[in-house]
């Protein structure tokens, strides 16, 4: 019975101090959730299709669109240039593709460091464990250059932990465990505003777990994106690219065959999904409605 007391009073002090206000990013005073200038692509990891890969080297411009690939999350002790998301840009035209690395936010802070990314029209930052990007790059000039990027009308792209670190909020933060959805890293680099970016979704059984980031801020949006397809966001749009399905938690419904009487859980624990070409308003939080639908489609 004590112990049971003590787990529950050390939740709710938990819960307590997690409910403290985080730290923003903005320093445009922009409104819109995703950036004003530029594009995102938010990939749920286990990256494939060449459909995704080539709208990355469109969005930044072409195959001549110097782009910086980013393995840090990795945890691996070096990296050259052979890097795999390196490999395979250059394998679908990328010409001009540089590996960036450094565990150290020293050397992230020199402008040494950063020239190739004051160039860039495209980074990619690639799977792993996303708090190791948090520990090299925030608060460096490497994050306000690429920040930078989509400054210039670039495209900031990532897989994986490279898909929660676009997010304010870093899902899945923690340096023990990829389980621990709000652990000792919670800050993202915060490309989308007020939003926390989950990934591998369906594949891992993990449609449930963005409520643990929900209950504890509430105001949240939730966006979860399974493996092999990708949100791309440009302003408040965010359009769905790929195989699978993204995942909206924004305490609403939709579905494509029109609304009818049926059993929901209550706002604060709802999702729905979204399917390639579905395109979602994240500032009015609703789904922009395909043209010519309404009826049910028989399947
Ligand atoms: C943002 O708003 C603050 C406070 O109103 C102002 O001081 C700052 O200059 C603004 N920044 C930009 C980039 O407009
Ligand atoms: C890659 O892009 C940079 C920046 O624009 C440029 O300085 C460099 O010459 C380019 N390299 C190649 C091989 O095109």
């Amino acid at each position: 019975m004590q112990l049971i007391n003590y787990f529950t009073a050390a939740a709710a002090l938990a819960v307590a101090a997690l409910a403290t206000p985080l730290p923003n990013h903005d320093t445009d005073n922009s409104t819109l959730v995703g950036p004003e200038t530029g594009h995102l692509v938010v990939v749920g990891g286990a990256l494939q299709s060449e459909a995704i890969w080539q709208r990355i080297i469109a969005l930044a411009g072409g195959p001549s669109a110097p782009i910086v690939v980013v393995p840090t999350a990795g945890g691996e002790p070096s990296y050259d240039s052979s890097f795999p998301s390196a490999a395979t840009l250059r394998s679908l035209g990328a010409q001009n593709v540089t590996v960036l690395h450094t565990y150290d936010p020293g050397v992230a802070d020199t402008d040494a460091f950063v020239a190739p990314l004051l160039r860039a029209r495209g980074v990619f930052f690639a799977g792993g464990r996303q708090w190791r990007l948090v520990d090299a790059y925030a608060g460096t000039k490497a994050e306000a250059a690429f920040r930078g990027v989509l400054g210039r009308g670039g495209v900031v792209a990532g897989s994986s932990a490279g898909a929660s670190i676009l997010g304010s909020f870093l899902a899945r933060g923690d340096t023990a465990s990829n389980t621990v959805l709000v652990g000792d890293h919670t800050v993202g680099f915060g490309y989308l505003r007020n939003t926390a970016v989950d990934q591998h979704v369906l594949a891992r059984n993990r449609h449930f777990d963005m409520f643990e980031i929900t209950r504890a801020y509430p105001g949240l949006l939730g966006l979860a994106v399974d493996e092999d397809t990708a949100l791309v966001v440009r302003g408040d749009e965010a359009e769905v690219v790929g195989s699978t399905y993204a995942l909206v938690y924004d305490g609403g419904f939709w579905s494509r065959e029109g609304s009818w009487e049926r059993e929901l859980p209550g706002p604060g624990e709802r999702f729905y999904f979204l399917r390639e070409g579905d395109r979602y308003d994240l500032g009015k939080r609703r789904v922009i409605e395909p043209s010519g639908m309404g009826g049910g489609e028989e399947e």
